[in-house]
């Protein structure tokens, strides 16, 4: 119950929030108003020119902040062309290599250039870059301000003392540099995330200078323990109160630091409150978003009457989390506020397709929404720190995150890669990394690398635990991990000894004996599969193949093809399903990204990666479906492949296969039965060497997928009829032959309505292009070039096939569909109103859709 007089406090605290806020801290998202040019002109002149205050821009191309200076293309091979072994796929020779970091001009100098006003006198001022690619050097009114190197960091640079104070407009110019062999992906180019200004009065909580710990939930009340620092505070007339869910907390000063900052501490059991748990099933909303609490931080002046001086709010969500081994080593498990969850998760490198690396908060969502279609449950950072739109999303949707941080270390595994800056910047990197992110409950573990060569030294040993030891300082409630393909030496060097949670990439023979050595009891899948294929593209004997290249750049989409190193989604699961100590998995990858063409690394033209579940365009691979009948176990899966439009393959076999949640199912070629088969049982290995599948008859992969390997093609329909485990029929799925290509239909992603746009100037919506036959059946062979037009108010963004070998820029409006599909980005202009979408083709009916934003 509260007491009156706590009652009044508690108005008075919330009047003077509202009232002083607006008037201290300001943060404001500097995304319009932006110059860029490439900058190696002016190497030449005077290389800091285009720092000064008065420096002419006016040619320069105006842009929008999230931006990537190299998506525009064109697609080059020359571009990053490196002739190198691949020492991480076993390569001892060097050879040219082409796509391996997209082929766009992301390499080279580049400027950005903005003003920013702040308030006459304004007591202090910062910016946030949660990114920028690469080695930002940040000018403030020709002066250098700040800069950093690793171009996946989120920054601050205090500009206090290069503002000026009379309250006329400041000059911010940032440059950037990427030079060559620095990624072994598309990095990006620019300020691909987004940069903010934030001002606040004198006195201030510090930048991420709030850190909640969730010690206890007990399913009503949480106890958290609260660090907040504040700046130039003065003793002991100010508190720091924290609001949340209508209760106070104050705690006065505790520790002051030298020159007028402090440290406020306090644990507090807050009452009432729901958990974070990954999905709520209370909530109504169709991703069962998990419930996330606004919490307001203020400082207040007890001798100014509780005037609140600052006062920064933040989203957080109660929850703790646990990796056990329970009572004897007896329960191993990964556990959210005490429920047991397998990790079901997937890697994501952070380009978003067309759009190159610049992020966009629908971009983003999009991609999460689709992975939580499947059952996906978190994601992995691969390899490196996230944007902070992606971690708020992660918060909202229930998505849990392994938070990455470098590819390498000390010794490169390209020429100029990370490991320049390793010695210099790895711990304020990795700081940045817990800063940045601490809040966020989505974020279950750190990784502290990838694949490390260090983890079969002793000096990687060293390594490890002292970057443990320095994310154990700096957060305690989470673990530490890493992504380790050589488990065997890590293990004998002691580098996977020190970990708190042994990652082990593929490998998956030697999960058991890594299990029986280490002493943490269990293993994650830190990296899994790498199971590659192309939508829409079957390959004919279907075999168990491992690095196989075929003539037209493409693999085929049974999802029996993998790489040496890596192996197909049932040698992971056999794992998951039959030994309780492996908490999980990370696939790689979720979604195709650019560059890394495995395995076509020596092929042209090649750009883009094989290994996605969806493609760069965002559309559901096969794979999709067979993910989504292992980890989705809410909805049924019904889905048969390949597609049954095969000219010239009459009589010849056609295997068919069919990725369902239910165990059994007949299967029908033009109404005459082909068999009526259910799933292997008891079966808990692939019959090849330790344990592997290799062969494409083995009895392990019919334990997860329904297949007809001796179906002959005849034109007509395939009819799959699904059974439960009672023999009730649960649905039927029919694929047709489709005739010539006639009309263009527009849907949502999976066929879902289109989503109408918010007319805030960036959001987007994605809408898929098929190519249907006059009776509506998708043709899955129609490569027709697609044309878009956009009027009123959005404006065209972005066109992608998910082609890995296609050389079609992602931004003029028209490209060849691929397998009979596209995908179209419209971005809101920031008008409110219609827009009309024309989408047309020789020979095919066009299609239109008006989209209304608000
Ligand atoms: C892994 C690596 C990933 C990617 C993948 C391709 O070894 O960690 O970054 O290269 O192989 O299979």
């Amino acid at each position: 119950m509260i007491r009156p007089i706590q009652k009044i406090l508690l108005l008075m605290a919330l009047t003077a929030t509202t009232l002083t806020t607006t008037a201290q801290r300001k943060e404001t998202v500097l995304r319009d108003g932006w110059k860029f040019s490439r900058g190696e002109q002016f190497v030449t002149m005077n290389a800091i020119a285009p720092s000064l205050v008065g420096f002419n821009d006016s040619q320069w191309q105006a842009v929008q902040i999230p931006h990537d200076w190299a998506i525009n293309g064109p697609f080059d091979k020359e571009i990053d062309k490196q002739t190198v072994a691949i020492e991480q796929n076993g390569e001892k020779q060097a050879t040219e290599k082409t796509g391996r970091s997209g082929s766009l001009p992301w390499i080279g100098e580049g400027w950005y250039r903005t003003t920013f006003t702040v308030d006459k006198n304004c007591p202090h001022a910062y910016l946030n870059f949660d990114g920028a690619m690469s080695e930002p050097i940040v000018y403030v009114n020709g002066k250098e301000a700040g800069m950093w190197n690793y171009g996946y960091s989120s920054f601050d640079v205090d500009v206090t003392g290069y503002i000026n104070k009379d309250g006329s407009p400041n000059t911010l110019a940032v440059y950037l540099r990427n030079v060559e062999e620095s990624s072994r992906w598309y990095p990006g180019a620019g300020l691909y995330r987004p940069v903010t200004l934030i001002t606040t009065g004198r006195e201030y909580i510090c930048p991420q200078g709030i850190s909640i710990e969730t010690t206890r939930y007990n399913w009503v009340d949480a106890t958290v323990k609260v660090t907040v620092l504040c700046d130039h505070c003065h003793g002991t007339n100010e508190v720091v109160r924290m609001s949340v869910a209508g209760q106070t907390f104050d705690f006065p000063l505790q520790k002051e630091i030298h020159g007028g900052g402090c440290i406020n501490q306090a644990v507090v059991t807050v009452k009432d409150v729901k958990g974070w748990f990954p999905e709520d099933p209370d909530n109504e909303d169709e991703n069962h978003r998990p419930t996330l609490y606004d919490i307001t931080f203020s400082i207040i002046d007890n001798n100014g009457l509780g005037k609140v001086l600052d006062s920064k709010t933040v989203k957080y969500g109660f929850r703790t989390i646990n990796y056990g081994l329970g009572y004897g080593r007896q329960n191993p498990s990964f556990s959210v506020n005490g429920c047991k969850y397998k990790i079901k998760g997937v890697c994501l490198h952070h380009d978003l397709g067309m759009l190159g690396a610049a992020v966009n908060k629908a971009a983003l969502e999009r991609q999460l929404v689709l992975l939580k279609s499947m059952g996906c449950n978190a994601i992995r950072t691969a390899h490196n720190m996230p944007s902070q739109w992606q971690m708020d999303l992660c918060d909202s949707l229930g998505i849990m995150v392994m938070a990455e941080s470098f590819d390498m270390w000390k010794y490169p595994k390209v020429k100029n890669g990370y490991a320049r800056f390793y010695d210099d910047w790895w711990r304020t990197d990795l700081i940045n990394l817990v800063k940045a992110n601490q809040l966020h409950p989505s974020i279950v573990m750190w990784s502290i690398g990838n694949e490390i060569p260090e983890q079969g030294s002793k000096e990687g040993n060293r390594m490890s635990r002292e970057m443990q030891n320095v994310m154990h300082f700096w957060d305690p409630t989470r673990p530490v991990t890493s992504g380790m393909d050589r488990i065997d030496n890590a293990i004998s060097t002691g580098f996977a000894q020190v970990l708190d949670i042994p990652g082990i990439n593929y490998r998956t023979h030697r999960y058991q004996a890594a299990y029986e050595r280490l002493r943490q009891g269990f293993i994650l899948g830190s990296e899994t599969a790498s199971t590659v294929s192309s939508r829409g593209v079957y390959k004919f004997p279907v075999e168990r193949l491992d690095g196989k290249a075929y003539d037209d750049g493409q693999c085929s989409s049974y999802d029996v093809e993998a790489c040496w190193w890596s192996n197909v989604p049932e040698e992971d699961w056999l794992l998951q399903d039959d030994k309780d100590w492996v908490i999980g998995e990370f696939v790689w990858t979720g979604f195709d990204y650019l560059g890394e063409p495995t395995p076509y690394d020596e092929y042209w033209p090649s750009r883009s990666s094989y290994f996605g579940i969806f493609d760069l365009a965002g559309l559901p691979k096969d794979r999709y479906y067979l993910y989504r009948s292992k980890w989705n176990t809410e909805e049924t899966t019904i889905h048969l492949l390949p597609h049954w439009t095969w000219p010239g393959r009459e009589g010849q076999v056609t295997p068919v296969y069919c990725y369902t949640n239910y165990p059994t199912a007949e299967l029908f070629v033009n109404g005459k039965s082909q068999g009526k088969i259910t799933k292997q049982k008891g079966i808990s290995s692939g019959t090849g060497k330790e344990g592997r599948i290799s062969d494409i008859n083995d009895p392990a992969i019919d334990r997860y997928r329904l297949r007809w390997n001796n179906v002959k093609y005849e034109p007509g329909e395939i009819k799959v009829v699904v059974y439960d485990k009672e023999g009730n029929e649960v649905g039927r799925e029919t694929v047709k032959t489709a005739g010539a290509a006639s009309q263009i239909q527009l849907t949502g992603d999976l066929g879902a309505p289109i989503k109408p746009l918010k007319a805030d100037g960036e959001d987007m919506t994605f809408i898929t292009v098929n190519i249907l036959d006059k009776d509506g059946n998708l043709v899955p062979d129609a490569s027709n070039q697609i044309n878009v037009e956009v009027t009123g108010s959005a404006r065209f963004k972005g066109i992608c096939n998910g082609d890995a070998t296609s050389l079609e820029v992602f931004t003029k409006p028209t490209m060849k569909a691929f397998h009979g599909q596209l995908v179209i980005g419209i971005q809101s202009n920031g008008k409110v109103g219609n827009t009309t979408i024309k989408v047309s083709a020789k020979g095919l009916k066009p299609a239109t859709i008006s989209l209304h934003s608000q």
